[in-house]
């Protein structure tokens, strides 16, 4: 089935204006292999039809559905591993010093997907605080706009290949082997991490600044308004000297939004 170029544009501006998720052109041809099938085996005629449902679908799970589908969720446990060799060096003994009395630390993983990223992060706060993890309030949120990588994310399940790549002692310390093919992150760390569906693009709904913001790899979606428009909003979210780490891919391009750069992809509020 093929999709005109005014039913893409249509998609398209749908897409950006209620998600900030700007699709590329790359994506029309995307859109056509993946949903050609799809569409033929749910009975609609055209991509007009099947746009109609979307905008039609007031529960939100049509379009939910087609993110999903477009939308690449690719992830794996400690990338840039510079990045949770900071966390533990620098950013959680920062934290820790500063927090003694209230011993609660925020972390915000935003843009989860399917967990390997809030897991990665709750197993360097158990190797830094140790023992005295049961101290502390120290939970990590983790948001995604998609179900699916929710879903997956809270069973904690992973294939033998995503596992393997990790060193004996994480994987030996942090997961249960359950078969031949498959891992399961344990309780200890699991229960560290909340999972909820949040989409970025609407106002923040937090009563307390968290210290540490990772949004890694996720703003490419995002074209440069709305990326601004995200970085105040994690600025407005941190407490004054918290760190946004963001995809090596990704800048922050200028120092108005008030964040200084510190090494690639780390920034502090100042
Ligand atoms: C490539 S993954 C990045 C995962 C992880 N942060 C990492 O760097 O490995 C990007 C994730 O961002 C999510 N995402 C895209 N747009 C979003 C939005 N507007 N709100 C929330 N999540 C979004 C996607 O569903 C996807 O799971």
């Amino acid at each position: 089935m093929k999709i005109k170029e005014s039913e893409f544009n249509r998609i398209q501006s749908y897409v950006y204006k209620n998600y900030g998720i700007l699709l590329t052109e790359k994506k029309k041809t995307l859109v056509e292999s993946r949903f050609t099938h799809i569409l033929e085996v749910r009975g609609f005629t055209s991509f007009t039809d099947y746009f109609d449902t979307i905008e039609a679908d007031k529960t939100g799970k049509e379009i939910a559905e087609f993110i999903n589908k477009i939308t690449t969720n690719h992830t794996y446990f400690f990338r840039e591993e510079k990045h949770f060799a900071f966390l533990k060096e620098v950013a959680l003994p920062e934290i820790t010093y500063h927090e003694q009395q209230s011993k609660d630390i925020r972390i915000w993983s935003a843009g989860c997907s399917s967990g390997e990223e809030p897991y990665s992060i709750a197993m360097t706060l158990e190797a830094y605080l140790g023992k005295n993890k049961l101290l502390w309030d120290a939970k990590v949120l983790a948001t995604d706009i998609s179900l699916k990588v929710l879903e997956s994310a809270n069973r904690g399940e992973y294939e033998r290949i995503q596992v393997e790549k990790l060193n004996k002692d994480i994987r030996e310390r942090y997961f249960l082997k359950l078969n031949d093919e498959k891992f399961l992150v344990k309780d200890n760390i699991k229960n560290e991490v909340i999972f909820r569906k949040f989409n970025l693009v609407n106002n923040f709904p937090f009563k307390k600044k968290f210290h540490i913001i990772f949004c890694r790899n996720v703003m490419i979606y995002f074209d440069k308004d709305s990326k601004k428009e995200l970085i105040d909003k994690f600025y407005n979210a941190l407490v004054p000297g918290g760190y946004l780490f963001i995809g090596h891919s990704e800048t922050i391009e200028d120092r108005s939004q008030g964040f200084k750069y510190l090494q690639p992809a780390i920034y502090k509020k100042e």
